[in-house]
């Protein structure tokens, strides 16, 4: 996937869910076309099939499980996402975290069925410890949980995460770094690919938009 990218997090928003998601991605789709900014959507499991199906944007899973075929009920299957349509999946998510031994199992069996890996972590610490794993992500994203949902952006707020997770993450494996939390408009997308990441992962700025085609316009104006 090229970057810089725009992960847009549909989350389990009532405004990106079942038939507001495709809406929500065709929006999407159409800023993408007109702008040639890369973007990916990060959809629940349910709706992988109906999104992938209506939009042409990389989409991704925003969890699986490391489990193989066979009896794991209520489980996330790789296999199944990327048959479903996911291009890859999101890990650790600040909202759905995980211990490393399941990470670094996840990785692998996401890898197996052919997705893309982003993995989220909450701290310097974490992210370094991820770039270690032997089975790597292709992306790591930074974000701090306290920013989450909010209006003060990670850029603005806490400049100094962004690039000692980039210096970090640098030190031990080539991992392009993704970062987001109360990311809302261009001059926090700037900064951000200033400060040396490879894009953002945004949620509420673009789902609780009125205007969500323009919010996400704004955004990928970031890019230039
Ligand atoms: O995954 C991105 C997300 O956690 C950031 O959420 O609402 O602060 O853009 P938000």
């Amino acid at each position: 996937m090229k970057t810089p990218v725009l992960f847009i997090n549909f989350k389990c928003y009532m405004e990106a869910t079942g038939k507001n998601a495709v809406a929500l991605a065709k929006k999407a789709e159409a800023v993408a076309g007109k702008s040639k900014a890369q973007i990916a959507l990060a959809v629940q499991a349910v709706d992988i099939r109906l999104v992938s199906e209506s939009v042409s944007l990389p989409v991704f899973a925003q969890h699986v499980d490391p489990v193989e075929y066979g009896s794991r009920t209520g489980h996330v299957l790789p296999e199944a996402v990327k048959a479903a349509g996911a291009k890859g999946t999101v890990l650790n998510h600040a909202e759905n975290k995980r211990d490393n031994a399941f990470l670094e199992k996840a990785i692998a069996r996401a890898h197996e069925a052919g997705l893309t890996v982003m993995v989220c972590a909450e701290s310097i610490a974490r992210a370094e410890q991820v770039a270690a794993f032997s089975e790597k992500p292709e992306f790591i994203a930074i974000e701090p949980p306290e920013l989450i949902g909010g209006d003060i952006s990670v850029s603005t707020a806490k400049p100094e995460l962004i690039t000692d997770t980039v210096k970090a993450v640098e030190a031990v494996a080539g991992i392009p770094v993704i970062t987001g939390a109360g990311i809302k408009n261009a001059d926090d997308v700037r900064i951000a690919l200033k400060l040396g990441t490879k894009g953002v992962f945004v949620a509420s700025g673009i789902i609780k938009a009125q205007d969500q085609e323009k919010a996400i316009l704004d955004l990928v104006k970031g890019f230039s």
